[in-house]
């Protein structure tokens, strides 16, 4: 059977890269021919395309596609917890809210209900690819990849990996990890979906063992796996880190000695990040992903990522969720513009603090290169899949005022600094619509 040719009609206002740089794309009036979820044609519409296509879909005046949001970092588990526990710092944190919460997760029902509301519920606030960390439990991580299939998310879901003896059992013996990661992987696989893909996730130095770390580095080079952990959150958890890994100088040289560092690994936070760890980073290719309301909500810092990117690492945006407060890009886009505003406050006017441009490239286009998937999503172009968003700054339940005409340019703007999810009104996941 040869599947339906879709036509989708509007404008379209998104990031491209030229060269190093990024910019601002603009198509008024675009034509975006899809077949089975991919984009096989863009065209300006006074071009007008030959191709026929058997459904089209025109936007109404107002309206206007973006590609879809890329949530780099979120923990699905920990949804319950959302908005609670800002009283303390990272590590009291962990103890007194995460831990005790993640426990429950050996209840499938519990997990089942959680990841329901954790998929249905980013899908619906314009995250079209998520990068999750699941859970220690592997029936549970496998009902959140279940998940993401059923509802059509590309997601990358980690079974999580700690082998630190706690006295709450929250951990697992090395070897039955390892075993349990490939097994994860496995079952992963067997869902047969190119949508959802398994993730190699120590859960961050203090919870694993080096053989643990060293276990998994070789399991994702054989299954060429995306890695992700955490890196340098906060300086308690530093100080703890070179005191259970005394061989290493750095927080980064425990995953280097890991060989845990590759082009596909993508290392939350790194607010402290030492220059020696820069070079590193940039030696390996690997990317950081940016999660600045958990930075700012946990306190554990502000994390200046001009200086990454000088540095030529990759970022990409992340929730954080239960760490970060909100769980759309929305939210941490601007967060993220708040963070390097005050950073600009300490530094100074040599400081340049980022844009709302960069910022929704960050949560789109930066996103799929820390991933590795810029090759599919990120924008929307000829080869690329249909991940896209609906935006309508006059919908009909919008939080916003339109009290004069403005710009595609200006509406990014608006959408960026003072709309929400009301103002997403149509999500496309390889070319679905899911919301
Ligand atoms: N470091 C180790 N585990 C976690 C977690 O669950 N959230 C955050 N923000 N940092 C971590
Ligand atoms: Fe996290």
């Amino acid at each position: 059977m040869i599947s339906p040719k879709y036509l989708f009609i509007g404008p379209i206002v998104q990031t491209i890269k030229s060269g190093d740089s990024i910019e601002l794309q603009i198509i008024e009036e675009a034509g975006i021919a899809v077949q089975d979820g991919q984009i096989f044609e863009i065209f300006n519409r006074p071009k007008k395309s030959e191709i026929k296509a058997d459904i089209i879909t025109i936007l109404e005046k107002g309206q206007f596609f973006t590609p879809g949001f890329i949530d780099c970092h979120i923990h699905a588990v920990q949804l319950p917890n959302i908005g609670l526990g800002f009283d303390k710092s990272l590590l009291d944190w962990l103890e007194a809210y995460t831990f005790p919460l993640e426990l429950q997760f050996s209840d499938n029902s519990f997990a089942e209900k959680v990841f329901e509301a954790a998929v249905k519920r980013t899908l619906s606030l314009g995250t079209t690819t998520a990068c999750y960390f699941a859970s220690l439990y592997n029936e549970a991580s496998l009902i959140l990849a279940e998940k993401a299939v059923k509802y059509h998310q590309r997601a990358f879901v980690g079974k999580l990996n700690m082998d630190r003896v706690r006295n709450d059992n929250y951990y697992e013996r090395t070897d039955i990890s390892v075993d349990n990661t490939r097994k994860f992987i496995d079952d992963l696989y067997k869902l047969k979906s190119s949508l959802v893909n398994p993730v190699i996730t120590p859960r961050f130095a203090l919870s694993c063992s080096m053989e643990l770390l060293k276990h998994l580095g070789k399991i994702a080079k054989e299954n060429n796996l995306l890695v992700q952990t955490h890196i340098c959150e906060n300086t308690g958890e530093i100080k703890e880190c070179k005191s259970l890994f005394p061989d290493c100088p750095t927080y980064t040289s425990v995953y280097e000695q890991a060989n845990l560092l590759t082009n596909k690994t993508v290392l939350a936070h790194g607010v402290f990040l030492e220059d020696s760890e820069l070079k590193i980073l940039t030696k390996y290719n690997s990317s950081i992903i940016h999660c600045p309301s958990s930075n700012t909500f946990l306190r554990s810092g502000l994390c200046d990522i001009q200086r990454l990117r000088k540095n030529n690492i990759t970022v990409g945006l992340g929730t954080d969720v239960a760490g970060g407060n909100f769980m759309c890009m929305l939210d941490v886009m601007r967060s993220a513009l708040e963070v390097s505003n005050h950073i600009g406050f300490i530094q100074g006017d040599s400081y340049k603090p980022i844009d709302f441009v960069d910022a929704f490239y960050l949560a789109t286009l930066g996103g799929a290169e820390a991933l590795s998937i810029d090759n599919q999503v990120g924008n929307l172009i000829a080869g690329k899949k249909f991940d896209a968003l609906v935006i309508d700054l006059k919908s009909k339940d919008s939080p916003l005022d339109n009290l004069k005409s403005l710009t595609l340019k200006e509406q990014l703007q608006r959408l960026i600094y003072s709309g929400d999810d009301r103002n997403i009104v149509n999500v496309y996941v390889e070319g679905h619509k899911v919301k």
